[in-house]
């Protein structure tokens, strides 16, 4: 056994560890920078073992364990994923191995760098627009009213569902990933009743396009064609692709673009650096998100038999916790890491995650999150906290400003 290995019983941490291992919803990461709390449990306890598995806090661990092939990311046994409002795995987090290559395969280039940079122009019209709605007041409530509904439009237009259906697909998401309940049993029942609802929308949604009833350009109308094995994929494979997305890609997106904006609105003196050079948006961006990390971890692994990462025993059916946020901020990678260096030389940081179930969104959301930034920056002369407001945050497994009252004057 290595000797950072510390064993924790459930009942003696901190409520910050209760908070990350087990998304216990007690606020104790309610807070504007939890980055302190994520250095400060990997410094005490850089490996924790409890009653139900091990955790990882450091970068080299959580790496080799994103990778190993001993750790899945479905319960083994039942094969239920949990946490995302289903009890099907969902595709392609929740399944592993060759089939998850083969999904990853067909995926993956639908959101590649070429093809997202073709969406530019479109998502900064649709950012002008939203931005329209609020500029003349020189106050915005930043969240509701910008950083929630862009990426969720967004998502809808690449998608090809129906944009009427944009609240209904919100509402869900956010039933889903703030289901409320004492314990984390409680919270997995919630949250698939509101999956369910989900689910026969999206089974509607594919029956409508298989009938012919639209236009085939969207990501919808690529998942119809695919095959796996000389298989068409059925209805049930293109509802758990579409219910990750949804969840994956409205949430994620709206959380970050929030946290960047309340960090540069409290920082004065880097926010006029950045909105004086447009250039330092895309380095600024990786840098808030690697500080920031607004999904801090995800879904659990499961060991599918006894194995060791970097020397630590994993039993077979036990969970693996990997923090992310907490590998963002590891000295052993990062020159002070709880410092903000926009021209940091390698920021090989871990915000979309590290091993196989690495984000595969990840070109679209870095476009959408400098355009959003960008433009609003381009709108606005300058921006701040409205006076005697405060930001507040919530961490409900992705972490984001949930109030961000902010004044600003417009171009
Ligand atoms: C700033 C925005 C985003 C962040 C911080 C983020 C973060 C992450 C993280 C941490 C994971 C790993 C989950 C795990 O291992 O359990 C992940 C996976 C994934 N993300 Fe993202 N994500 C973002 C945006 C998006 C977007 C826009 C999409 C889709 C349009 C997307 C689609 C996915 C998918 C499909 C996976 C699963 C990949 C796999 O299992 O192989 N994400 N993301």
């Amino acid at each position: 056994m290595r000797d950072d290995v510390k064993v924790v019983p459930y009942a003696d941490m901190s409520p910050e560890l209760r908070a990350m291992i087990a998304y216990e919803g007690n606020h104790a990461l309610d807070t504007q920078c939890p980055y302190n709390d994520f250095a400060r449990v990997q410094r005490e306890t850089p490996v924790v073992r409890w009653e139900m598995g091990v955790g990882f806090f450091t970068m080299a661990d959580i790496v080799a364990a994103g990778n190993h092939p001993s750790l899945v990311s479905a319960e083994p046994n039942s094969g239920e994923a949990f946490g995302m409002g289903s009890a099907e795995p969902l595709i392609p987090l929740h399944i592993d191995g060759d089939l998850h290559r083969r999904y990853r395969k067909l995926i993956d280039p639908l959101l590649a760098p070429r093809k997202v940079a073709g969406l530019e122009e479109g998502f900064r019209q649709m950012t002008d627009e939203i931005i329209d709605g609020f500029i003349d007041r020189g106050r915005v409530e930043f969240f509701s009213e910008f950083a929630d509904p862009l990426p969720a439009r967004m998502f809808m237009q690449l998608f090809g569902a129906p944009a009427e259906d944009l609240a209904f697909f919100v509402e869900r998401k956010d039933a889903i990933l703030k289901a409320e309940g004492a314990t984390m049993q409680e919270r997995e029942v919630v949250g698939r009743a509101a999956g369910d609802g989900l689910r026969a929308r999206l089974r509607e949604i594919v029956a409508e396009r298989r009938s012919g009833a639209a236009d085939g350009s969207d990501l919808i109308a690529e998942f119809l064609t695919w095959e796996i094995d000389g298989d068409r994929l059925t209805d049930d494979d293109i509802v758990n692709i579409m219910h990750l997305f949804v969840i994956a890609g409205l949430d994620t997106v709206a959380s970050t673009i929030s946290c960047l904006i309340a960090w540069l609105a409290g920082h004065p003196e880097e926010r006029h650096r950045v909105m004086a050079d447009p250039a330092l948006v895309a380095p600024m961006v990786e840098e808030l998100m690697r500080l920031e990390s607004p999904v801090p971890s995800s879904g659990v692994r499961w060991a599918i038999e006894d194995c060791e990462i970097n020397g630590v025993p994993v039993n077979k059916g036990e969970m693996v916790y990997l923090c992310w946020g907490a590998g963002n901020v590891d000295p052993a990678v990062f020159t002070d890491p709880l410092t903000v260096d926009f021209h940091r030389e390698a920021n090989r940081h871990i915000a979309f995650a590290a091993g196989r179930h690495r984000c595969l969104g990840s070109h679209l959301a870095r476009l959408e999150l400098r355009c959003a930034i960008d433009q609003f920056h381009r709108r606005v002369a300058d921006y701040e906290i409205a006076p005697g407001e405060e930001v507040q945050y919530k961490f409900e497994g992705v972490r984001h400003a949930s109030h961000l009252p902010l004044v600003f004057t417009p171009r």
